[in-house]
């Protein structure tokens, strides 16, 4: 069984994976790639979404621009996380692919009535263009089969603010839209929500690196050292292998600059493999409402477990996983379909 998805991003570094992971996996029928501004500029993100596509000699798939700015605050964007251009270190191709004459929010809603019941939506950046969609078409969260969402944190830091994750601090205004829109679903219909609880156990580290190059067949043996200079590159033979060894080495730096240690969260592949029911996760369903006056806490997601607020719950949140099934996953998936493009790019 393929799952029709939409994917709703901010490529970004984990964004950028997520799509190969997507691509790589034969189950993820993508009708459509919605760019919102985010980790980058939306324009930004719609180029190196149409870059990875080249990378990976993938078929031509819709890429379409999504929201340029949040729904009512100035867009703030993080070079410092994801690099000057969102992909790290990597320098990919100019892509001569054109973007899609539709905007992203008219490929949601276009795209879900087309397939009422069937489609998937991921969204791994900040939920503003679907906002809009919603806004537009408020039957949206009815027609969709499921929504996947990377966002927030519930008994967990922020990675933004002591209290919120960047998703949702792009953009609280418009992740409070989606979650009140989408309440009132059915168990089974609800949204799923990964948010930093779980994806900041979702670690790679260099070894998982020198792993994928290996399944994909890729030499030399691609180490990413915490000792190597910054201006270290990869010299790796695949250049699905290379432009990600790059992307990813960026990230890691960005996190042992943060203390968090030579590592990357690999927030939004996880999401990926949610939406396509591929790693194991434990959830629990929730009311998720976003704080927007807080003087400390704006954008912070708060769940209501056990009913305070007597509202049914809006959503599934991920409060556990198996991130050594992830990476295997992950690994394998991805490692085989880079193998598949090893032609000099
Ligand atoms: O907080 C992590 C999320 O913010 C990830 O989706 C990352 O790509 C950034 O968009
Ligand atoms: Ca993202």
């Amino acid at each position: 069984m393929r799952t029709p998805l939409i994917v709703d991003v901010d490529t970004g570094i984990d964004d950028s994976l997520a799509l190969v992971y997507l691509l790589a996996s034969p189950d993820a029928d993508i009708l459509g790639i919605v760019s919102t501004a985010g980790n980058v500029p939306a324009a930004q993100v719609a180029r190196n979404n149409l870059a990875w596509l080249d990378v990976c000699d993938a078929p031509d798939l819709e890429v379409a621009l999504g929201a340029a700015t949040p729904l009512s605050i100035p867009l703030r964007t993080t070079e410092d996380t994801h690099g000057p251009e969102g992909v790290g270190y990597a320098v990919l191709p100019d892509s001569p692919r054109s973007l899609s004459t539709r905007t992203g929010v008219d490929l949601w809603i276009d795209t879900v009535r087309a397939r009422p019941g069937e489609v998937t939506g991921l969204v791994t950046g900040p939920l503003t263009t679907l906002a809009l969609a919603v806004r537009e078409d408020p039957e949206l969260p009815r027609l969709l089969q499921r929504l996947v969402v990377m966002g927030g944190a519930f008994h967990h830091p922020g990675n933004t603010t002591p209290t919120t994750e960047w998703n949702v601090s792009v953009d609280p205004e418009a992740a409070k839209e989606v979650f009140d829109a989408f309440s009132g679903l059915p168990a089974g219909r609800r949204p799923v929500v990964c948010g930093l609880d779980v994806t900041e156990t979702v670690e790679m580290h260099p070894e998982h690196v020198r792993l994928l190059a290996e399944a994909a067949g890729s030499a030399p043996a691609e180490v990413i050292s915490p000792d190597d200079l910054l201006t270290v590159r990869s010299h790796a033979g695949n250049p699905v292998i290379r432009h990600l060894s790059d992307a990813i080495r960026f990230y890691m730096d960005f996190h042992r600059t943060h203390d968090q240690g030579f590592l990357a969260h690999m927030h939004d592949p996880f999401a990926a493999a949610v939406a396509l029911g591929r790693v194991p996760v434990t959830v629990r369903p929730a009311t998720i409402d976003v704080e927007l006056a807080g003087t400390l806490t704006r954008g912070m997601t708060v769940a209501d477990w056990v009913g305070h607020w007597s509202r049914e719950p809006n959503a599934d949140i991920v409060v556990g996983t198996d991130p050594v099934a992830f990476f295997e996953e992950l690994i394998g998936r991805v490692g085989r379909y880079a193998r598949g493009r090893s032609r000099p790019d």
